[in-house]
Order: C-alpha cells, then sequence, then structure tokens
C-alpha cells in the first residue's frame, strides 16, 4: 500500500513511525511533513488544507490510504473531498467533525444524548454573559465557540478574569468568527485523562487511556499550552473507569453521530476529567491527540494500517497492546506558547529513548527547531516510573539546553519524588 499522512507535527510522525513497521505499507507520503520525517517518509510539500492539490497528488502516487491528523483540514472538507473522489481516506467528513469544531454544538448534542459533561450555556451578549456569571460565581471556564488552536479556553478563577476574557472573545473578536459565540460552563474539579477510539459509524474500539499535560511550567503552573508531555496507559483510572467511559461517552458520541445524520469515521478523542460523579466530557477532538498519540501508538501491538483497514470495512482489528507504559517529555521552544525564536539546534539524545519530531527544519545537515514544540522524546518500559527515568536520564539538564526547555515533572505527579 502506499499512505499518505496529512499534517506536519509529532502525532504526524509518530503515525508514519508506526506505518513503517507494516510489512504491507510500500510508500509513505506526509503533506508537509517536518524535516525529522525525512528517513522515513517522502515529504510532499502541499499544505494540508490545499485539497484539490492532495486529491491530485494522492491519485498520481496511487495511495491507497490517507490518514488525517490535525483538525483544521477536517472542517475544510478533505474527507467529503476524497470521498467523492473515490479515494479512501481514514478521516471524519466536516458534518461529523463539529464535534470539534464548535463547542456550542458539541455541548447540546451531548445534552441531547445524555453524555455526561458540564452544565454550560452559550452567549454572542457579552452583558448577558456577565449577569450569568454574577449569577454562577466563579470558578468558571470561558469558551471561545470555534477553532482556536488550543487557545479559546479561560479558566476563569475570579470575576474579573471571567470579564476579560468575555470582552476579549466578545467585544474585541480576539478569535475573530471562532469566538463570536461562547460557551460558559461549570467548572470541572478532578484529574484529566484522554480517551481515543477507532470509530466507524456505531463501531468504536478504544486505546489506552493517556494523560497530556496541558500547563507549561512544572506542578502544572503556567499558561495553557499544546502540550507538554504524556504517559499511558494511566495508573488511576481503572478498567471499570474505560468500561464506563467508552460505552456513556464514546459508544453514545459514535451512534448519536449516526443518529444525527453526522456518522464519523476517524479517531474520536474524547477529553476527560474524573469527577467524584464520574467521567465527564471536557471536549471532543475528531483526531488523534497530541502528544497522546505519541505515547500509546508506540503500545500498540497491531499493524496500524491494517487495523484502519479493518475499521473502515467495519471489521474488528482486535486491537492488542503491549504490557508497559510509555512517556514523552516535549522539548518546546523558550517562551513557548508565546513568541519563540526559531533556528536553534536541536542536540541528539543519547540512552534507551525515541524521538518524535514536530516544529523541525533543516539548516544544511542539521536539525533546528521551528516550531513552538519542537519535539517529544519518549521510552517504553515495564513501568511508569522506570519509562520516566529512561526519558528523563537521556535528557541534558535544563540549564543546559539552549533554547529550549521542558518540564520536568511528567507522569511524576502520581508517583511521588522518583529521584
Ligand atoms: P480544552 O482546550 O477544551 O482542552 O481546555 C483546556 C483545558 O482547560 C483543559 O485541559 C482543562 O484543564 C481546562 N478545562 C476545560 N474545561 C474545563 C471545565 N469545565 N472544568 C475545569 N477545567 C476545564
Ligand atoms: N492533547 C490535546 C489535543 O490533542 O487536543
Amino acid at each position: 500500500m502506499n499512505v499518505l499522512v496529512i499534517g506536519k507535527g509529532g502525532r504526524e510522525h509518530s503515525i508514519v513511525m508506526k506505518l513503517a513497521e507494516s510489512k504491507q505499507v510500500k510508500k509513505i507520503f506526509v503533506a508537509p511533513g517536518n524535516a525529522g520525517m525525512e528517513s522515513i517518509a517522502t515529504l510532499v510539500p502541499i499544505q494540508e488544507t490545499e485539497n484539490e492539490r492532495l486529491i491530485a497528488f494522492a491519485k498520481e502516487e496511487s495511495v491507497d490510504l490517507t490518514i488525517v491528523g490535525p483538525e483544521n483540514p477536517l472542517l475544510n472538507g478533505i474527507a467529503n473531498e476524497f470521498t467523492f473522489e473515490g479515494l479512501r481516506i481514514f478521516a471524519p467528513n466536516k458534518e461529523a467533525a463539529l464535534i470539534e469544531g464548535s463547542k456550542s454544538f458539541a455541548k447540546s448534542f451531548m445534552m441531547k444524548y445524555d453524555i455526561p459533561t458540564a452544565n454550560y450555556q452559550t452567549f454572542t451578549d457579552p452583558t448577558e454573559a456577565k449577569l450569568y456569571i454574577e449569577k454562577t460565581g466563579t470558578p468558571i471556564v470561558i469558551k471561545a465557540d470555534g477553532l482556536a488552536a488550543g487557545k479559546g479556553v479561560v479558566v476563569a478563577e475570579t470575576k474579573g478574569i471571567a470579564f476579560a476574557a468575555i470582552d476579549s472573545m466578545l467585544v474585541s473578536k480576539e478569535f475573530s468568527e471562532a469566538g463570536g459565540k461562547i460557551v460558559i460552563e461549570e467548572f470541572l474539579a478532578g484529574d484529566e485523562f484522554s480517551l481515543m477510539a477507532f470509530v466507524h459509524g456505531e463501531h468504536v474500539y478504544p486505546m489506552l487511556p493517556a494523560r497530556d499535560h496541558k500547563r507549561a511550567f512544572d506542578n502544572d503552573e503556567g499558561p495553557n499550552t499544546g502540550g507538554m508531555g504524556a504517559y499511558a496507559p494511566v495508573p488511576d483510572i481503572t478498567n471499570e473507569i474505560l468500561e464506563y467511559a467508552t460505552k456513556e461517552i464514546l459508544q453514545k458520541a459514535a451512534s448519536g453521530l449516526v443518529a444525527e445524520g453526522r456518522s464519523f469515521t476517524g479517531v474520536l478523542y474524547a477529553g476527560l476529567i474524573m469527577t467524584e460523579n464520574g467521567p465527564k466530557v471536557i471536549e471532543f477532538n475528531a483526531r488523534f491527540g497530541d502528544p497522546e498519540t505519541q505515547v500509546v501508538l508506540p503500545l500498540l501491538r497491531n499493524d496500524l494500517a491494517q487495523v484502519i483497514l479493518d475499521v473502515l470495512e467495519g471489521k474488528n482489528p482486535k486491537l492488542k497492546w503491549e504490557q508497559q507504559s510509555c512517556l514523552g517529555v516535549v522539548l518546546a521552544s523558550e517562551g513557548y506558547p508565546s513568541t519563540y525564536q526559531s533556528g536553534v539546534v536541536v542536540p541528539e539524545f543519547d540512552g534507551d529513548s525515541f524521538v518524535v519530531y514536530a516544529g523541525v527544519a533543516k539548516q544544511g545537515e542539521k536539525i533546528v527547531s521551528n516550531g513552538g514544540r519542537v519535539l517529544v522524546v519518549g521510552a517504553k518500559s515495564n513501568t511508569l516510573g522506570e519509562a520516566s527515568s529512561l526519558v528523563y536520564s537521556s535528557l541534558p539538564p535544563n540549564e543546559v539546553l539552549e533554547g529550549l526547555f521542558y518540564r520536568t515533572d511528567i507522569g511524576r505527579q502520581k508517583l511521588g519524588a522518583l529521584q
């Protein structure tokens, strides 16, 4: 098979690495990809949302299967157009991807299908939004309705922060149309985890749970980011919780989307919070998570290409997982998630770890940084503690790492101090 992967981050590199293990995959193309993938895939200089050019390329190169990483192409109708052209693609169409593309749609959908989530209201009028907060009090969560590259959520501890968030979204239009409507929802307390599943219509095949670390700095301090590290599976999430989440959240969502005429094909991602009353949904994504994918796929024993073919044909892919833990730490550019410098030379890493590249480019023979999240250093081992030790022992200390930084506590909060 010839496979085309769409995207350029760590998630896509991880998908490419897994596909490279498959005996039935002959050629792997990635559009546009990044310089760190060059040794195992052919980079194609076409952007993620150039549907026509991607279709022409897929036809020219006899691509048998296309896999989409990021959300923008999904909402841009890539699956609709590939399918219309008779090209096989593992991704939801834009109608189904609305579960990620519109928070207000996702919330009303969850209410309709009785999927556990925080109570909420939607607003377009800032005065009404503020009146509502006068009534509910804080903490409270303000969310831009549309896609905002992970930046459209404000957890407001105080009324001042809540009002400022409302003004920036509804008055100054910080996220333009994506923030023209907002969702204000109840603050939920508890530990977060992510549960992804391969989905085709009513069929749902869950992966291992993972835990992302969204804040920039140790002890969950600092601004929200795209994710600074992750591990899988999640020791404090029991099988009972997973069964409940699969049945009451993922299965209800898949069936609900079918009932709405928005049948979902692809990876459905539930961002969950473990409350006193069980897991509740913070968000749905219509794709693989980043950096969750970088720690979940290394534990998958199946051939990923075969899994996707089976799922697309309505067959159970019979997922098998390593009885191990996988942990990954993101190295980000200093200054991320606000402004940062690119062009910093990326060091090599020793030890029993693997590297998944994201925001990188090539300068001569050297790999240099070219984005906020630059790479993930990860490792697998029999326990989470061992995986964490393997990763951290292959990283130079933050102090000597020029232009890059990482969190030193990924996976360590639940384990206690390991060193
Ligand atoms: P999102 O961009 O939707 O993943 O939200 C970013 C982060 O905001 C989440 O990872 C949570 O830490 C936090 N968050 C979102 N919604 C809630 C909520 N209802 N209660 C508490 N925290 C939330
Ligand atoms: N790790 C969160 C996301 O992929 O949206």
